[in-house]
């Protein structure tokens, strides 16, 4: 491919590229990475912050003394408070660590639902386009201490049906999960009209930001939402490393489930009393180095700026879209667009397993793209998808003749191998 002609108005993508050594790295430098809803590269200065900590600041936190783990305890604890101005939360205290979302949604899943009940409630709504991480904690939730859990329909372009959610919605609702965005269509769905909804039944609002954070800005106390979770590997961050936002006058009122060293303030053969917010939840030696390398991958998205990340992969999203709703053989996800988008298409080719598309893409062309269900199985189902579908997903170092060289491999492995 020809590269480092043409640049977006917005950003460069191949000065952002520089800063990514895996692109000049022997596996990396021929590659059309297009895989980023699964996970991102890494800049530099990520992997450097990282490096740093490991050289010059390795300690555990909140046991030692001396000079050296007070300063990782200084960095952990500042790594809270900028992870809480990211996201808008009001205090340092909101924001606690575990490795991923999925993570983070499966240790708050019991104490939210577990508080639900005590508040005489016993209703759980998710919806039919949420990731499995955000579906079967609330499920095993419900089914171990007894709640009760229903779905929002997804439309048949696979749009969240708000009629659907209204009409499900009640004085009985413990609370709403939802994907902010979908890793399958890419479709945003509109979180603060559904946080008027939820505030009005007095349910609370639980977010998965996996798909959201990497690309839109997310304010939680504007948009009222009560959770969020997130993961560090899907916006240039260390793997191993995720954020909950966890409202604190509700959080305070939780009990957690996974606990241990570090959970607690004090402990009898009697009784546990449980540490302050956010340690409640971060149970055993944490990453602290993540925690510096989500800081600095950050600071590296708010360098750039979320508006021009998100008009940058919308580019991208159009110039997609346009090229394959041109080719027949090409079934789109959804078919025609209607909300917003972040930058994620699924498709097929028609009467073709996306596995194997997804091969012959990777090995022949060096095109990374996922393939499958894609941890979202009821979605596809609704969606018309059984088998799955090859998802192309963009971030900042993606550029135009990537997508263009995607439709073109398509087009000619098509001819050359299955037709
Ligand atoms: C919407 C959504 N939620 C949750 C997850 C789970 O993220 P993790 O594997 O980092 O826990 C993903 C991962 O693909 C996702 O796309």
């Amino acid at each position: 491919m020809d590269k480092g002609v043409r640049k977006s108005p917005m950003l460069d993508p191949y000065k952002i590229r520089e800063d990514f050594p895996i692109f000049s790295s022997e596996s990396g430098k021929n590659l059309v990475y297009l895989d980023n809803a699964a996970t991102t590269q890494r800049p530099r200065q990520v992997i450097e912050a990282i490096k740093w900590f490991y050289e010059n600041k390795n300690a555990n936190v909140h046991r030692g003394h001396y000079p050296l783990s007070e300063e990782a305890d200084r960095l952990y604890e500042e790594a809270h408070e900028r992870v809480a101005k990211f996201i808008g939360a009001q205090s340092w205290e909101e924001i606690s660590f575990f490795q991923n979302t999925t993570h983070a949604i499966s240790s708050i899943a019991i104490p939210i639902v577990e508080w639900g009940l005590s508040q005489g409630k016993r209703r759980i709504l998710l919806t039919v386009m949420d990731h499995h991480s955000n579906m079967l904690p609330w499920r095993r939730a419900a089914e171990l201490i007894g709640a009760v859990v229903d779905y929002v329909k997804v439309t048949e372009g696979g749009y969240l049906d708000m009629v659907d959610l209204e009409r499900k919605m009640n004085d009985d609702l413990i609370l709403v999960a939802l994907p902010h965005a979908s890793n399958v269509t890419g479709a945003i769905n509109p979180v603060e009209k559904i946080a008027s909804l939820t505030k009005k039944y007095d349910a609370l609002l639980v977010v998965d930001g996996a798909q959201s954070i990497p690309h839109l800005d997310v304010d939680v106390k504007k948009m009222g939402i009560d959770f969020l979770a997130f993961s560090g590997h899907k916006m240039l961050g260390p793997f191993g490393i995720g954020a909950l936002y966890a409202r604190k006058d509700i959080a305070e009122e939780l009990t957690p489930v996974i606990t241990g060293g570090g959970t607690i303030k004090d402990v009898t053969l009697e009784k546990i009393e449980y540490a302050n917010l956010p340690y409640r939840f971060e149970a055993g030696t944490p990453n602290v180095a993540g925690a510096v390398g989500l800081v600095a991958a950050i600071e590296y998205l708010e360098n750039i700026g979320k508006k021009n990340i998100f008009e940058h992969e919308m580019k991208l999203l159009h110039e997609l879209r346009k090229m394959l709703e041109e080719i027949d053989w090409i079934e789109l996800y959804p078919k025609k667009t209607f909300g917003e988008h972040v930058g994620t298409v699924s498709f097929n080719v028609k009467g073709k397993n996306p596995h194997i598309v997804g091969k012959v893409l990777g090995d022949f062309y060096n095109i990374a793209l996922r393939t499958g269900l894609h941890c979202a199985h009821p979605y596809h189902y609704a969606i018309g998808a059984g088998e799955g579908t090859v998802r192309a997903s963009f971030y900042i170092y993606n550029t135009e003749e990537e997508v263009e060289y995607l439709v073109s491999s398509l087009r000619e492995i098509k001819s050359k191998y299955l037709s």
